[in-house]
């Protein structure tokens, strides 16, 4: 059988001087194409995990780690930062402080400078990385010219250019305005159709469910629920307890439940909802 995408075996992490571990005994896994979302409170421990799985942590940023994380089945803790980040690509929550850039293209071609990709390849990977976040035609343009959500979806490029197996992105769109999180997602969208395997961590819940094939709920540094996204979100009463809140309308059918004393199926998107509350109000 081929090897998954990520598989994370009884994960422990400490951060130098700390008492508790931030992470505790994570197991889960990804296969190919999947697109996994990470979920929880602030501080649950959802960056540090996403960094264990491109070795940022433990070999860059130091603490003390038990356990086996492995990227297409190859241990991670024997690869170096470097060979690691060409197969795992890292987006992260504030799109100006990834760019350096004068012009856009140079932007997405810095990243892949450092890999050796010969310069005709190069050339074709910026045409092709900046088609797939709908950037073409911007070449020559200053990366601080853009939007929000623009400068994201270059951020997004510039990480695509190096053909990495596997993306990360961590809170990618809350700095975003509902606009910037729109294209973002949209991108997000078309990677998922292209096959790309992924991480992301959100809070948006509505996103999430819709984008996500599994869901990872983190808290504390524990893994409460991994499954596909359907069944966590519809376990209303657990991501309560989490402190944690399901899509609107999961919310709303969990309400109308209580409410009413009904037994309307709960569920994550609109249009099921909407056939779920319909059989029991006939
Ligand atoms: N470099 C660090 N050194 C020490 N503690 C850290 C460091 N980075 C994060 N932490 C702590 O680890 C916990 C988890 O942080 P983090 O992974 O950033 O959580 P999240 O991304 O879910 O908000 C928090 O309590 C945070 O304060
Ligand atoms: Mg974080």
């Amino acid at each position: 059988m081929a090897a998954k995408a990520i598989e994370v075996n009884n994960l422990t992490f400490s951060y130098p001087d700390t008492d508790e571990p931030v992470l505790k005994d994570i197991n889960f896994s990804i296969n190919h194409g999947e697109i996994l979302g990470i979920i929880g409170p602030t501080g649950a421990g959802k960056s540090t995990l996403a960094m264990c799985v491109n070795g940022l942590v433990p070999q860059v940023i130091n603490g003390e780690m038990e356990g086996t994380v492995k990227v297409n089945g190859s241990e991670v803790s024997e690869s170096s930062v470097a060979k690691m980040s060409e197969d795992v690509g890292f987006v992260f929550q504030e799109p100006e402080n990834q760019l350096s850039q004068m012009t856009i293209e140079e932007e997405v071609a810095f990243g892949m400078g450092n890999l050796g990709v010969p310069r005709d390849d190069m050339r074709v990977r910026i045409t092709d990385a900046l088609e797939q976040v709908g950037l073409t035609g911007f070449e020559k343009r200053s990366p601080l010219a853009l939007s929000g959500g623009q400068q994201q979806r270059l951020a997004i490029a510039a990480v695509l250019a190096m053909r990495p197996s596997i993306m990360i992105m961590d809170e990618p769109t809350s700095m975003l305005d509902p606009k910037g999180k729109n294209e973002v997602y949209d991108v997000l969208k078309n990677l998922k159709d292209y096959g790309m395997t992924g991480i992301i961590i959100d809070h948006e819940v509505e996103r999430i469910a819709a984008y996500c094939d599994k869901v990872l709920v983190l808290y504390e540094g524990e893994v409460q629920m991994f499954a596909p996204s359907e069944e966590v979100f519809t376990n209303i009463k657990k991501m309560h307890e989490l402190t944690l809140n399901a899509p609107q309308v999961t919310e709303f059918l969990s309400s109308y439940n209580q409410a009413f004393g009904k037994d309307v199926k709960l569920s994550t998107t609109l249009e099921e909802a909407v056939d779920n509350f319909e059989s029991v109000c006939k």
